[in-house]
């Protein structure tokens, strides 16, 4: 007999969008050319100053435990960028370091949430989301917004959805899958609302300096003062800095909040990567001309993807004002024969994309959002292009 799994096992699914990756790596082996849109991980190199900042804090012996929530310089630097850039006066006890900010939402969730609670999620969603509410023992309110709606939760829908047992809102602007932004008197609208219960807000922002044109973020905590207390900021490096790997995000929220998260970094991981965390410093304090030159190229790439997905019959797509996902609704196709292969959902079309044509999207079901399929276009303009010619084939197929 072998060992049993604990309950909690059934609770979560792989990452969908780490599954997809791994099938495209799987045919990528096998000496197949992948046209790979499904991870949202930007293609750049880290910046150089970043790079030499770690081969400094190595050299210079910060190879060795931290405190567990994380250097005081970038707990400093963090508490500094948001009281200065974002408007909420921060306070460094009030910042958590972690591995990456699926860490820091993790960490977050087990702070404040447990058994009984309900965590109101807006779809479509971040993957993650819904498994990390469940593995607290809290339960996953899952509110579809519709493309008509720009996919926001209105204040209307929210106070809806609220109840006794409500103990968070989870947002995520601008967002992942559908690169949504909300306006700024949206999110105050949606802000007011919460401000009328007893709800708390996790406002996920990772994708924050990522937005286009005359598209502005908004960070929720500073909208009024009285969010500050009842809400926790979710950010880090992985997008804005093309530092996927260093796996460093972070958590502002009130202080017992923050004391808690750290408390349990101390006795599950202790501290995230000390080289990453010296790295990151770099990144947040250093030059920002890089952050400048990959917004530049993405706005490129989110013009090219929109005029290609605008020919591609059948296919629509709102048009993203940050993050860089195209979430194209592929509802067209349903009922249809593309290569042979019969598509009644979103998931039978991104396999069949990958079987017949070797292009990875993730399916919007992984996204809580049955009828779309998640382009990611961080990957470099001659993937796009060929990955663009390779759809058109596809979808003309029978
Ligand atoms: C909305 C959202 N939040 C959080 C994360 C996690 O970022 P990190 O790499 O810092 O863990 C991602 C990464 O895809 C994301 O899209």
């Amino acid at each position: 007999m072998g060992l049993g799994l604990a309950a909690r096992s059934t609770l979560i699914a792989p990452s969908a969008t780490l599954a997809m990756g791994a099938e495209a790596r799987r045919l990528k082996a096998k000496g197949i050319e992948v046209l790979d849109f499904a991870l949202g991980e930007p293609d750049f190199d880290t910046p150089a100053n970043v790079q030499e900042a770690a081969f400094k804090a190595i050299r210079g012996g910060q190879t060795h435990y931290t405190p567990p929530a994380g250097i005081a310089e970038l707990r400093d630097a963090v508490a500094m960028l948001y009281t200065r850039q974002h408007g909420l006066p921060t306070e460094s006890s009030q910042v958590v370091i972690s591995n990456g900010a699926k860490h820091s939402i993790h960490n977050a969730l087990m702070a404040v949430c447990g058994p009984g609670d309900e965590v109101i999620i807006p779809a479509p969603y971040w993957v993650s989301y819904s498994d990390l509410v469940k593995l607290t023992g809290a339960t996953p309110i899952v509110i579809p917004t519709t493309e008509a709606e720009g996919f926001k939760l209105s204040p209307e829908r929210f106070l809806a959805a609220v109840n006794p047992r409500s103990k968070l809102l989870m947002i995520n602007s601008p967002s992942n899958p559908t690169g949504v932004v909300y306006s700024r008197d949206e999110i105050i609208a949606l802000a007011d609302a919460v401000l009328t219960t007893n709800v708390g807000v996790l406002s996920d922002e990772i994708y924050e300096q990522l937005t286009y044109g005359s598209v502005q973020p908004t960070c929720f905590a500073a909208l009024r003062p009285e969010l500050a207390d009842r809400t926790i900021t979710i950010s880090g490096v992985s997008k804005t800095y093309a530092m996927t790997g260093w796996r460093i995000g972070w958590a502002v929220g009130p202080v017992p909040v923050a004391k808690f998260m750290g408390d349990l970094q101390s006795q599950e991981t202790s501290n995230p990567c000390s080289v990453s965390q010296w790295a990151a410093l770099e990144a947040i304090t250093g030059p920002q001309d890089s952050v400048a030159f990959m917004k530049a190229e993405f706005t490129k790439r989110r013009r090219f993807v929109l005029d290609k997905i605008e020919k591609l019959p059948g296919i629509e797509c709102l048009a993203p004002g940050g993050a860089f996902y195209a979430f194209m609704n592929v509802r067209s196709t349903f009922g249809s024969t593309l290569s042979g292969r019969t598509i009644n959902n979103s998931t039978d079309f991104c396999l069949a994309a990958l079987a017949e044509a070797n292009v990875a999207l993730v399916m919007g079901s992984a996204f809580g959002a049955e009828g779309y399929a998640r382009m990611s276009f961080a990957t470099n303009m001659q993937t796009l292009e060929k990955g663009f010619a390779a759809l058109e084939r596809f979808l003309s197929s029978t």
